[in-house]
C-alpha cells in the first residue's frame, strides 16, 4: 500500500497546532502569576517567588517612576535624585506616603533598601 503523501503534513499541522495551543496556555497561566505577585505585592513572599524578598532596584523603581519620572528625576512627584531628605525621612515616605500624591505600601518590606538606594542615587 502507498502511504498517503498528505498523512506527514497532516501530522506537522496537528503538531504545530498542539503546540500554539500549549504555549498559549503555559502564556495565560504566566500571567495570572504575574498578576498574582503584584496584587500581593511581594507579602507573600515565601510561595510565589523566592526573590521577591530580594531588593531590585529596577523591579522596585519600577513602582515609582510613573510619578517620579524615568530616572526618578521628577515628574508628578518630585525629583527623587538629589533628594535631601535622610534615609529616616525617606523610609517614614515611602512606608505610609505623603500627602494625597504620594501612595504607601508599594515596597513592602524594602522601603529601608529603596531609601538607602535613592540615596546611592544623588
Ligand atoms: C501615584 C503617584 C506616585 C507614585 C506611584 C509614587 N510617588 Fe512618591 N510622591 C508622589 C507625589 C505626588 C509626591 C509629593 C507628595 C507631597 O509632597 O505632598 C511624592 C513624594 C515622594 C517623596 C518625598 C519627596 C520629597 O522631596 O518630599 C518620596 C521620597 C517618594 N515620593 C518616594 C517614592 C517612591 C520610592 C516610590 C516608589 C516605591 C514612589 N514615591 C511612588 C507621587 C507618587
Amino acid at each position: 500500500m502507498q502511504k498517503n503523501p498528505i498523512v506527514p503534513f497532516i501530522l506537522i499541522f496537528a503538531f504545530g497546532i498542539g503546540l500554539i495551543f500549549f504555549l498559549s496556555i503555559m502564556g495565560v497561566e504566566k500571567k495570572a502569576e504575574i498578576a498574582e505577585g503584584h496584587e500581593e505585592g511581594g507579602a507573600k513572599t515565601e510561595e510565589t517567588e523566592g526573590d521577591a524578598s530580594e531588593f531590585d532596584p529596577e523591579v522596585a523603581q519600577g513602582k515609582c517612576i510613573g510619578c517620579h519620572g524615568g530616572d526618578l528625576g521628577g515628574g508628578v512627584g518630585p525629583a527623587l535624585v538629589g533628594t535631601s531628605l535622610s534615609k529616616e525621612e525617606l523610609t517614614e515616605i515611602i512606608t505610609n506616603g505623603k500627602g494625597s500624591g504620594m501612595p504607601g505600601g508599594l515596597l513592602p518590606g524594602q522601603e529601608e533598601q529603596m531609601a538607602e538606594y535613592i540615596l546611592t542615587l544623588k
